[in-house]
């Protein structure tokens, strides 16, 4: 309210004195003009009755003069004439005035004395009655003149003329009161009005702006945005930046309501039997489908044998220990060199080979299909689209065909398989198939979808740029559940929504509606199978020994401290970045030279986009140039084993290590650095872990690093090198902990527990 006061005071104020400045002004005006129409109204009277009189006084014919004078004395506003000798006594006047003027007025003999006309005003009558007066000299005839008479023996006398004035006063009294009442009435409607716009701008849009913040604070609120009512309003960028803050405070309860579920299940861990016992009771006998463009399995030509391979990558890593206990059927591109040969006449197979244990179905897809579903769209371009690393994404209408194509080729399959399940649940994997969920749900409502997003998803400004931006959205809310590593990513997905499509975003919730189906936002931080604890450290430390000693021979270099590396060549691994800190550390550290070796266990990957191959050739340009400068007769810096690793082999420089680099520019979660600290049975190692990855938020013991800062990082390998074994152990048993904690059981468990139980929405396209 004192705002309002204020505003009113002031407007009020400034209106009084605009209001008596021009009233001032007009008063002015007006009173010269009347003066000077009453001088000129003086003046012509004056000079027609002065000719009368002039003969008159000079004859002193006093009787003549008298009846002149009572002629002219009854004219309008005229309240009498009187004509003076030269010594200013008065000749003849009006009766009305005789006995007012009987004294000499002053004017009178200055009139006289200095031969002008004078125009005063005076009170004659004492009644505050306001005359004006207006006293013609009266010149004698030219005779005199021409006898050269002094000026002052020239004036015979002078004519006065009273006019009443006082309706002057009258009418500028008159403007000063109709401006008064001007004041007042543009006072009230200030008023009104001020209150008016005040109650409907601003109180009572921050009345109910402040009941909907009450309700957000008190975790109320319906909607985390306002009223539609207030956002065009002058509270708009305040509305703006609160709706802001509004986002941020439902995802930090979000996420605080989310680690204290957390804390609270974690209070019993997670392992692949507790997963088993809890799938059967979940699932209630029910097959769980598992659809990824990756096989967990791939069968490959060994000369005249066939060998059967893991690929590379988190995905396989993370999901193969789930069918595992699970069992259930995972769809997968067939696109090993000899998968047709080992596949039975339905196309699957029982894997693990050694151990089968569930169903793998594959996939034929052309190379045309292959070109553009895989290394086109997927590859070239949603990839680089949702990993921030500088690296152009490619949009070819010919790859999104064959992208649409192919997810309808999984769909298909999809279909068949659970042709006779009621309710099934299907986890869908990965960018490949962001429009199979929708494909899916508008032939099977009834099949509970979840979607899981292996890599980060970007800011709404970086997504859209991509030409077929809705139509991915809109595929993708066909799942019942969209599942990110972190709240980041599931924030930017909701933003992205929020930007792109005509939808329902439930922020409380996190949850898209569209069409009727509500899709769950929600963070999975997928892990690696990990429940085991060491019961003999002695044995480890022994069995690490010789590790090591085997892994040197078998490298051929003799060093004191070993690095590794492990990933597929891409450019979102920040591997020359790697390198780059490992010659400046040399460069920096020179006692380190001959002592330090690192060995990179590189997959190639994605061999047919120029960019993977440009990146193999820089990479190893890089090693080569690096030992060049470095290398001594039995040692170099760099080991470069190019080739597709088996888990076994990956696992043995694991644990042989000092240290484990991972310095992706961009990385969803990074599961080479749980695998890593999962592995460190003898509690020791260090692991430098880039900041831009999904796992930093998890393993807060690694020894973080930006991968874009090479001196930081040459730094960071130093101090991993120099640190003492307490702390090391320290920090190797709080991230083992975590990771025990976080474990895929658990991941596993609480996505398909959240989708099991989910009620099915239908899905419009
Ligand atoms: C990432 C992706 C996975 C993919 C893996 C290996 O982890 O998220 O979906 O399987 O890379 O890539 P590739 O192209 O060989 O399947």
């Amino acid at each position: 309210m004192k705002i309002t006061i204020r505003l009113i005071v002031s407007l009020i104020f400034v209106v009084a004195l605009v209001a008596v400045i021009f009233s001032f002004q007009q008063v002015r005006a007006e009173k010269t003009r009347l003066i000077g129409e009453l001088e000129r109204r003086a003046i012509v009277l004056a000079e027609s009755i002065g000719e009368s009189v002039k003969p008159l006084v000079e004859s002193n014919s006093l009787d003549k003069l008298n009846r002149l004078v009572e002629r002219f004395g009854n004219r309008e506003r005229l309240e009498g004439v009187a004509i003076y000798d030269s010594q200013g006594n008065v000749l003849a006047s009006t009766p009305n005035l005789a006995l007012k003027i009987s004294k000499p007025l002053p004017q009178i003999i200055s009139s006289i004395t200095e031969n002008r006309p004078i125009h005063s005003f005076l009170n004659i009558a004492g009644n505050g009655k306001e005359i004006s007066l207006y006293i013609l000299p009266l010149p004698r005839t030219s005779e005199g003149e021409v006898q050269g008479l002094p000026q002052e023996e020239g004036v015979m006398g002078a004519l006065a003329l009273f006019h009443d004035a006082s309706y002057i006063d009258v009418r500028l009294k008159g403007i000063w009161k109709n401006n008064l009442i001007r004041f007042l009435t543009l006072t009230m409607l200030i008023v009104v009005i001020t209150l008016l716009v005040v109650r409907w701008s601003i109180t009572g849009p921050i009345a109910k702006f402040s009941e909907w913040m009450r309700e957000l604070r008190l975790g109320k609120g319906k909607s985390s945005q306002p009223d539609t009512s207030l956002r065009g309003d002058m509270l708009a960028p305040l509305i703006s930046e609160v709706t802001h803050l509004a986002k941020s405070l439902s995802m930090a309860r979000a996420r605080a309501e989310e680690e204290a579920r957390l804390r609270v299940q974690a209070e019993s861990l997670w392992t692949a039997n507790r997963l088993k016992e809890h799938m059967r009771v979940e699932l209630g006998g029910k097959k769980l489908f598992l659809v990824s463009n990756r096989e967990p399995y791939m069968h490959v030509k060994d000369g005249r044998n066939i060998k059967c391979i893991v690929p590379a990558g988190g995905l396989v890593t993370a999901l193969d220990p789930v069918m595992r206990i699970c069992d259930g059927v995972w769809i997968a591109n067939g696109s090993g060199d000899a998968d047709k040969e080992v596949v039975d006449a339905n196309d699957k197979l029982r894997v693990p080979p050694e151990e089968p244990a569930y169903t793998l179905k594959r996939i034929w897809l052309t190379k045309e299909e292959e070109n553009g579903y895989y290394y086109g769209f997927s590859n070239e371009g949603i990839w680089p689209l949702c990993h921030i690393t500088h690296t152009r994404p490619v949009f070819r209408l010919d790859d999104w065909l064959h992208y649409q194509k192919v997810n309808e080729k999984f769909t298909e399959a999809l279909l068949k398989e659970i042709a006779d399940e009621e309710s099934p649940l299907v986890l869908i994997q990965d960018y490949h198939l962001a429009l199979l969920p929708l494909l899916v749900k508008e032939k099977r409502p009834d099949v509970k979808v979840a979607l899981f997003w292996h890599i980060p998803w970007p800011n709404p400004e970086a997504y859209g740029i991509c030409p077929w931006q809705q139509e991915i959205l809109i595929g993708m809310l066909g799942a019942d559940i969209i599942g990110f590593h972190t709240q980041f990513h599931c924030n930017n997905f909701l933003d992205t929504i929020d930007r792109f499509l005509e939808s329902k975003i439930d922020w409380e919730q996190f949850s898209v509606e569209r069409g009727g189906h509500a899709t769950m936002i929600r963070p999975f931080p997928i892990s690696v199978a990990f429940e085991a604890s060491v019961s003999d450290r002695k044995a480890v430390i022994q069995e690490k020994e010789s590790l090591r000693e085997q892994l040197f021979k078998e490298i051929g270099v003799q060093a004191r401290y070993l690095g590794v590396g492990v990933d597929r060549i891409d450019y979102t691994k920040g591997i020359p970045e790697r390198f780059r800190a490992i010659e400046r550390f040399l460069e920096k550290y020179p006692e380190f030279v001959g002592e330090f070796t690192f060995v990179e266990l590189g997959a190639p990957s994605r061999t047919h986009i120029k960019k993977y191959r440009d990146l193999m050739t820089e990479v190893e340009e890089m090693v080569d140039k690096i030992n060049w400068r470095f290398r001594t007769k039995t040692w170099r810096p760099i080991v470069f084993l190019k080739a597709h690793h088996s888990h076994e082999e990956v696992n043995h420089f694991y644990k042989a290590s000092d240290i484990c680099m991972v310095t992706s520019l961009h990385d969803g979660m990074n599961l080479v650095a749980k695998e890593f600290v999962a592995s460190r049975e003898d509690e020791d190692g260090v692991l430098l872990l880039s900041q831009f990855t999904g796992a930093s938020r998890e393993l807060k013991d690694a020894v973080i690093v930006n991968p874009y800062d090479i001196e930081q990082m040459a730094d960071a390998i130093h101090l991993s090198l120099a640190m003492k074994p307490d702390e090391r152990s320290e920090r190797v048993k709080r991230m083992r902990a975590a990771i025990k904690e976080h474990n895929i059981y658990r991941w596993a468990g609480n996505l398909i527990t959240e989708l099991a139980r989910l009620r099915t929405t239908d899905v419009a396209s």
